[in-house]
């Protein structure tokens, strides 16, 4: 196989991650990578489990491929990724122009598969390893200013409503002296900010490292200007990490840590093993140390025998905490779960309606926080020119939020300005460069 592959990616970073480490397997053999599906040899779609409405979207992807094939029936198409591994067999038997059907622990096999001299019409490659990290596989870099780098893979914890643990198989850290060479590589090529990824990042484990030792091992890489990662899992929030973001100059101000509900009782039926007081409690802890940490988290709304007052639960703890932003859910059943067998207790009606009381609550906190930030001077990453207005650029803050800038001298992808808020449009700042 040579020639050129296009990828698609659905889901979160982690997919990302995994569409870069294919893509940078293929391109060490020689494949080049296309936006254009019409001229590509290998259509790869990688795809998403965590929702319903992910695997709908990822299978009208790979239905409106088959134009592809009828065109070009040496076109192979593959499926990879949390869906592949989830639905394996059913997935060819539904879409028979999927040639290969292959799981997160399986990129590997995809690789020989695509340059074997004769492949057979559909290979499912969905046999889970514990193991596999993809260590000495370079990833391709997915922007010159920031870039993610997935840390460990897979997750131990079996909340009760989540398909990952299925689908991504029990947790694994990548060896530090890898990430961090990962992280040299980077920067060596542009990168200025680095993304750490996991299920839970902050689980992160190896013999000699602990997740707050590598975020101090990182923080000596020079020239590397920014680190986040996510998402923690408050479960494994402890001291020992708030004191390395807070004594670590790169480290970002600013936490994504997915709370999920408000309710005690959701929160054991959930299996997340924590309860509103304790993450009320890091909360706390991090504030104290970080006066200006940026914070925002995921929730799910309607699970499984949330009662009006759960949910007021969670409205409490969304006012309380006072989040920056947030991703909110409402609860999708997915079968393999442990809460599947659970009759809903909710319409599908019900569940919207509450996802949008949440919604409408963080909205107004959302531009609250925002609004806070005009007048103040912040030193922002420039990332790109902005996509609405190519005289202007867009950056972030250290808390992580979105800035739009006019054109200056010195401004560039990568560089770092101060600059100060003067306005909010909807969820974006605007600001005035002060110095470059
Ligand atoms: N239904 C709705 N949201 C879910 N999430 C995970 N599983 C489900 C589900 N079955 C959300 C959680 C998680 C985020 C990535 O997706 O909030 O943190
Ligand atoms: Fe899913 Fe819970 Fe693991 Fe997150 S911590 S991936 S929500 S099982």
């Amino acid at each position: 196989m040579s020639g050129k592959y296009f990828l698609a990616t659905f889901g979160c970073q982690m997919n990302v991650y995994d569409s870069n480490l294919l893509g940078g397997m293929l391109e060490k053999r020689g494949m080049q990578n296309t936006s254009d599906p019409e001229s590509a040899d290998v259509l790869i779609v990688n795809t998403c489990s965590i929702r319903g409405g992910a695997e709908d979207r990822a299978y009208a992807r790979i239905a409106a491929m088959k134009y592809y094939k009828r065109r070009n029936p040496d076109v192979r198409i593959a499926v990879i990724g949390c869906m592949a591994q989830n639905h394996g067999e059913k997935i060819p038997v539904e879409l028979d122009h999927v040639d290969y059907v292959v799981g997160p622990d399986n990129y590997r096999g995809l690789e020989n598969l695509l340059f074997e001299k004769k492949p057979k019409v559909t290979r499912v490659l969905t046999e889970q390893n514990a193991f596999e990290n993809y260590p000495g596989v370079m990833a391709r870099l997915d922007s010159a200013v920031s870039c993610h780098i997935t840390i460990m893979r897979g997750c131990n914890k079996r909340c009760t409503y989540c398909i990952v643990p299925t689908v991504r198989g029990v947790e694994r850290s990548r060896e530090a002296d890898d990430i961090v060479a990962e992280v040299e590589r980077a920067v060596s090529e542009g990168v200025r900010e680095v993304s750490l990824l996991g299920q839970t990042v902050n689980s992160y484990r190896t013999e000699k490292d602990s997740f707050a030792s590598l975020l101090r091992r990182l923080d000596t890489v020079s020239g590397l200007q920014r680190i986040r990662f996510m998402s923690p899992h408050p479960r494994h929030f402890d001291m020992e990490t708030i004191r390395a973001m807070a004594e670590s100059e790169k480290v970002c101000n600013h936490v994504h840590m997915p709370v999920q509900s408000g309710s005690d009782a959701m929160l054991k039926k959930m299996r997340r093993q924590y309860t509103r007081a304790r993450f009320l409690e890091i909360i706390r802890e991090l504030r104290a140390v970080m006066p200006n940490v940026g914070l925002s988290t995921d929730i799910i709304a309607g699970f499984v025998g949330e009662t009006e007052s759960d949910f007021g639960e969670t409205l409490s703890l969304v006012e309380e905490v006072g989040f920056d932003s947030a991703y909110l859910f409402a609860y999708s059943p997915r079968e393999g779960t442990p809460a599947f067998a659970e009759p809903e207790t909710l319409t599908a009606q019900e569940k919207q309606e509450r996802l949008e009381r949440l919604i409408a609550l963080q909205m107004g906190i959302t531009e609250k926080k925002l609004d806070a930030m005009v007048g103040r001077t912040e030193e922002i990453l420039i990332e790109d020119k902005s996509s609405r207005d190519a005289t202007e650029w867009m950056g972030k803050t250290d808390c992580f939020k979105k800035v739009i800038l006019p054109d200056a001298p010195g401004m560039a992808k990568g560089a770092l300005v101060r600059a100060e808020i003067i306005a909010r449009s909807g969820i974006t700042l605007r600001g005035r460069v002060t110095s470059t």
